[in-house]
């Protein structure tokens, strides 16, 4: 993970780093530095904790270095080394300044050989090789492109590093898997680890491709590909969305990001829908074939939301579908013959174990479609088609607003190949329109629950551990339920489908556990309940999460809330995406009960873009 920025040619560039960094502390933010020249004079500034710690020391030493013109930034999420002020980026080797994101792999390697040449190691962090590479090669080369360029012909990983010099203005940069975006200004250059991080000072960006390298200075980007082949690349204009970072008046931006669900999947339904009985959506381009599977690969939350996307597809279409965590996937030389697509789902489009694994699918020549949040992402720009959710940029680490906008994607995905396949009539794809249409009023409704599920968080915000339970479509839930609450919370939670307690997990079962279930009118209630009287007859103090419609058989539990139920033939389909929301406040409030870095959980960020 990890956010780098470079400035070149616009003056107070420390001042204008900081301010990209700030729309890059969501890669990481345990610690942020900045490098920077004045008077052929490489200066550092770093700071321990979050960005406002390295504002501070900037603003002390503003007015001595308002005429400083180029500065390269950095915020971490540590890697190799701990978190300490030696291996906080910049990391510096005589003239040389560099900052990274990701993974240097043959570190150790280059290492021992530098050690060999006497040079001495100052930090524990994998990216130190690259400043003394480039020093060394310096010396010998006497040019700092080629310098950098020898670096890069020796380095393996995935990576994203920025590199300057004492001796002129000019910033190298080179991309390997890791993100990175050029942008171009009136008489300076920036480079980004994303775009929307630059976009208030840049109309125009050019993302680097895969192996890319470049250099710039104030008027001028040389761009470079793997081949050592000087290329242009395409310009790209970009709307600078800086309202993301408003909280419009909400206490965190996860609570934002929770209560505006109804307002911008209204955007992501209005995207699906092409007239009121066909959706947006080309299972052509997918390559669907009868007799033929579809993988879907994911991580963390948006693999839960491929789980249910399986439920979905294999109900509506009757396709096959695998899912696999993207980790996994890519190391484990999986059988593709039956499979003819992979459908990667990715909030920000980064997560490297998303890109590989979709890397591998075209390797194994299945065409990839991609689920994203995140239009020009690497994992966008690489699928043979993308379907995007426009809910707008998520700044709370915890995924929310994505979460449901990924499974209206999917169940969307799925009427589309049902009626593909002759599985789904167009009168029923016309009726799931309209309904799928009620969707954000009707989450507007569960959303005013609030005060009911900061009750439930009062009473198990002091347990050490909470289970979660559900069944069918909902057994993914109770996995995101427990998710959303660890990393919020860092209260032990987990979650299991409820039918599979009795094989193992019953026996954590003790006096007063606390157990939150979520439950629809899906014809499998009765067997969910005889789960819970299971788990009550054991002391476990249940929460009961259900629709209204369930009211009389479950009257024997003292905690429930209770929520409303929808139109009959759609009310167990769409609970997935109702259920989202409980999943959410629970999570929140308990966070917020007990006083934890909500919008920036400890040793988390946003960007994943490392393995
Ligand atoms: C949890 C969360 C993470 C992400 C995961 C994948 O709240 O946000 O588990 O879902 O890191 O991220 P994307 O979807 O960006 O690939």
């Amino acid at each position: 993970m990890c956010g780098i920025v470079g400035i070149v040619g616009k003056l107070n560039a420390c001042k204008s780093a900081l301010n990209v960094l700030k729309n890059l502390e969501y890669r990481g933010y345990d610690s942020a530095g900045l490098a920077f020249l004045q008077k052929n004079h490489l200066n550092t500034i770093k700071a321990l904790g979050k960005l406002n710690e390295l504002k501070s020391k900037f603003e002390i030493l503003e007015e001595g270095i308002k005429d400083v013109s180029i500065a390269i930034g950095h915020t971490r999420w540590a890697t190799h080394g701990k978190v300490i002020l030696e291996n906080t980026h910049p990391i510096l080797s005589k003239n040389v300044a560099v900052v990274h994101n990701g993974i240097i792999e043959n570190h150790d390697q280059i290492r021992l050989e530098l050690k060999e040449k006497d040079v001495i190691f100052e930090t524990t962090t994998d990216t130190e090789v690259i400043p003394h590479l480039l020093s060394i090669s310096m010396k010998n080369t006497q040019n700092f492109f080629d310098a950098c360029v020898s670096v890069v012909n020796k380095i393996e990983g995935a990576y994203a590093f920025a590199a300057i010099h004492s001796l002129n203005e000019e910033i190298f940069v080179a991309r390997q898997t890791s993100p990175l975006v050029i942008g171009i200004g009136n008489e300076y250059n920036i480079v980004g680890s994303d775009a929307q991080s630059i976009s208030q000072m840049v109309d125009e960006v050019i993302y680097l491709n895969d192996g890319d390298y470049a250099i710039l200075n104030k008027t001028q980007i040389q761009i470079y590909d793997s081949d050592n082949k000087k290329v242009e690349r395409e310009k790209i204009n970009i709307q600078s969305n800086l309202n993301f970072l408003n909280k419009d008046g909400f206490k965190h931006f996860m609570e934002k990001e929770i209560h505006e669900q109804p307002n911008v999947l209204i955007n992501t339904i209005g995207s699906l829908i092409r007239d009121e009985n066909d959706l947006n959506i080309f299972p052509e381009k997918m390559n669907i074939q009868k007799n033929c599977g579809i993988t879907i690969c994911a991580a963390g939350t948006s693999y839960y939301a491929a789980m249910v996307g399986k439920y979905w597809i294999e109900k509506f279409s009757s396709i096959p579908v695998n899912v696999e965590l993207s980790s996994e996937y890519r190391y484990r030389s999986p059988a593709s013959e039956m499979y003819s697509c992979m459908i990667v789902i990715s909030q920000s489009g980064e997560s490297i174990d998303t890109l590989m694994a979709m890397r591998e699918a075209k390797k194994l020549n299945l065409k990839t479609m991609a689920i994203t949040n995140v239009e020009h992402s690497s994992i966008d720009r690489e699928a043979d088609y993308s379907i995007y959710t426009h809910v707008g940029p998520e700044v709370g680490v915890a995924s929310t607003k994505s979460f449901t906008s990924q499974l209206i994607v999917l169940l969307s995905i799925a009427m589309k190949i049902g009626m593909y396949n002759k599985k789904i009539t167009t009168e029923k794809c016309q009726d799931f329109i309209q309904n799928l249409k009620l969707v954000p009023n009707f989450l507007s409704k569960i959303l005013s629950l609030n005060k009911e599920f900061i009750n439930l968080a009062q009473a198990i915000k002091n347990s050490r551990n909470i289970l979660y339970l559900g069944r069918g479509v909902l057994y993914p839930l109770a996995l995101e339920g427990a998710l959303k609450l660890k990393e919020l919370s860092y209260i032990h939670s987990e979650g299991f489908a409820a039918g599979e307690m009795k094989h193992g997990p019953i026996a954590l079962i003790e006096e007063g556990l606390p157990i939150i279930m979520f439950l629809t009118s899906d014809g499998m209630e009765e067997k969910s309940i005889s789960n819970l009287q299971e788990a009550i007859a054991r002391g476990g103090k249940v929460f009961l999460i259900s629709d209204q419609k369930n009211i009389n058989k479950i009257s024997f539990i003292d905690n429930k809330v209770l929520i409303p139920s929808f139109q009959e033939t759609w009310n167990d389909v769409f609970s997935p995406i109702f259920m989202s929301i409980p999943a959410q406040l629970i999570a929140y409030h308990v966070a917020r009960e007990r006083g934890t870095d909500i919008d920036q959980p400890r040793n988390l960020a946003k960007s994943v873009t490392v393995e």
